[in-house]
């Protein structure tokens, strides 16, 4: 039977189906894990939101409000609504909601799930593609300690996932004065070969300058390189940007200076950061981030303090293309229950054991259709069952059951009630 293509699977979206979801779930616990000894919470916002929050927030020249805001055709109560095209605005939004900055001095909160963005679907770029973060938010953000924090997180991340050789390029856009500054500066220094601009870099010349300096155009490029060598930075800003750079040596985390690097939301000021992992092809972004304190204060209004705020998001698909390789499925189930014999006697013994072993924490598995015994063995040896749990007339009429081990073929015969303490004492060996 085939599916009626009406009802095929969106462009640029993905089942993620049990042959792989082995590998998220493994992903996603050890995220928990180590944002958790960083000292991070889980938040979990909706996947859609007032479509201004995202323009606001994101900038009105960023691609993503530009080309690629999934908003949802309107309904009488719900108008102006936009799928998340990513997590930081709307944690913004929550943190001032819920009064955060009221109770503490620090915010520190990690999110994953799904985000979605109207791009042309190539491979590692989609249109639900699904992502891990963390933000850290409040007056007590400010310090260059916390950027390298945050840098470390993101790399100690991609390395406990398998990432291997991810490369950091860092960048600082300065402060707000800074980039109100170097704005105009960019505007005077290209101002000569603006003509020589590709057509979207003369839009954004006028729009956003910034962006003029990560064109993938090779004219741009090349003129970016002659001109731009170095963002002019206050010293103050310097200053800022070398004591992340110390912090980064003393954590013992290589990084590059891309002074072209400015990332495409506009939110950003001071560090800015991308991380790349070889096997990506074109889209070797894993993951990105930098300060936005300013978006606090466009969204809060009167915030009587200086409020900081920094963090990153990696891809979750991009991760898996490049470890997919070097991770093998960790094996599924503990044990797989074998039926010798036909008749309900054989069926109901089964169930109630592997009832009792599933509530007992155990990952059991049966056929409940009396298939043949040998493919039910197939069947174990497919999940990767470490026992058989083998029930025949003998095992029926002795009140026990026959414990085989998979892998070493050796056999048991176990009293039906020391069945879960056999399986126990060998997964406390397991765990050894
Ligand atoms: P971003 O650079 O837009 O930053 O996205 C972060 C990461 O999400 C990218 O490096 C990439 O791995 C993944 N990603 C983005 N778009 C796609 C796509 N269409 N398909 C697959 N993967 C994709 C942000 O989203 C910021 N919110 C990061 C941040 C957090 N900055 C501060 N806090």
């Amino acid at each position: 039977m085939s599916l009626n293509k009406t009802f095929a699977l969106p462009r640029g979206t993905a089942d993620i189906l049990p042959e792989e979801s082995f590998l998220w779930e493994e992903i996603e616990s050890k995220a928990r894990r180590i944002c958790q000894s960083y000292g991070f919470r889980e938040i979990r916002t909706p996947l859609y939101e007032d479509v201004n929050l995202f323009k606001r927030s994101l900038g009105q020249t960023s691609d993503v409000v530009n080309k690629q805001l999934l908003e949802l055709a309107s309904h009488k109560d719900d108008e102006g609504y936009a799928l998340r095209p990513e997590g930081t605005a709307s944690i913004v939004r929550s943190y001032l909601e819920n009064s955060f900055d009221k109770k503490e001095a620090l915010s520190k909160f990690f999110y994953m799930g799904p985000m979605f963005r109207g791009e042309r679907p190539q491979r590692g770029r989609l249109r639900q593609f699904h992502q891990i973060g963390a933000e850290a938010i409040g007056p007590g953000s400010l310090s260059a300690f916390l950027d390298a924090e945050i840098i470390s997180l993101a790399m100690f991340l991609l390395e406990s996932f398998g990432v291997k050789k991810a490369k950091l390029k860092i960048n600082s856009l300065g402060s707000k004065e800074d980039k109100e500054r170097i704005s105009l500066w960019l505007r005077e220094v290209f101002a000569a070969d603006k003509a020589l601009l590709c057509p979207d870099c003369q839009n954004r010349f006028e729009r956003n300058v910034f962006r003029v300096l990560d064109c993938k155009n090779e004219t741009c490029k090349g003129l970016v390189s002659r001109i731009v060598t170095k963002l002019p930075l206050s010293d103050e800003g310097t200053r800022y940007f070398e004591c992340v750079q110390e912090a980064l040596r003393m954590a013992g985390i290589d990084f590059e200076i891309a002074p072209h690097l400015v990332r495409g939301l506009d939110y950003y000021s001071h560090t800015v950061f991308e991380i790349t992992a070889q096997g990506l092809g074109s889209q070797d972004a894993i993951g990105a981030g930098g300060r936005y304190s300013q978006l606090i204060h466009e969204l809060g209004g009167n915030l009587k303090v200086d409020f900081g705020a920094i963090g990153f998001a990696l891809g979750i698909e991009r991760v898996l293309l490049a470890v997919q390789s070097s991770l093998n499925d960790p094996g599924f189930i503990d044990a797989y229950v074998v039926i010798l014999n036909k008749g309900e006697a054989f069926l109901k013994e089964a169930f109630k054991v592997s009832d009792y072993l599933r509530k007992a924490g155990f990952k059991v598995d049966l056929s409940y259709l009396e298939r043949p015994v040998k493919s039910q063995f197939s069947q174990a040896s497919k999940l990767n069952a470490r026992f058989a749990l083998i029930i025949g007339e003998d095992e029926l009429a002795s009140g026990k059951i026959s414990v085989k081990n998979m892998k070493t073929s050796e056999q048991e015969l176990v009293d039906r009630g020391a069945v879960l303490d056999y399986l126990k004492k060998i997964a406390s060996l397991r765990s050894q």
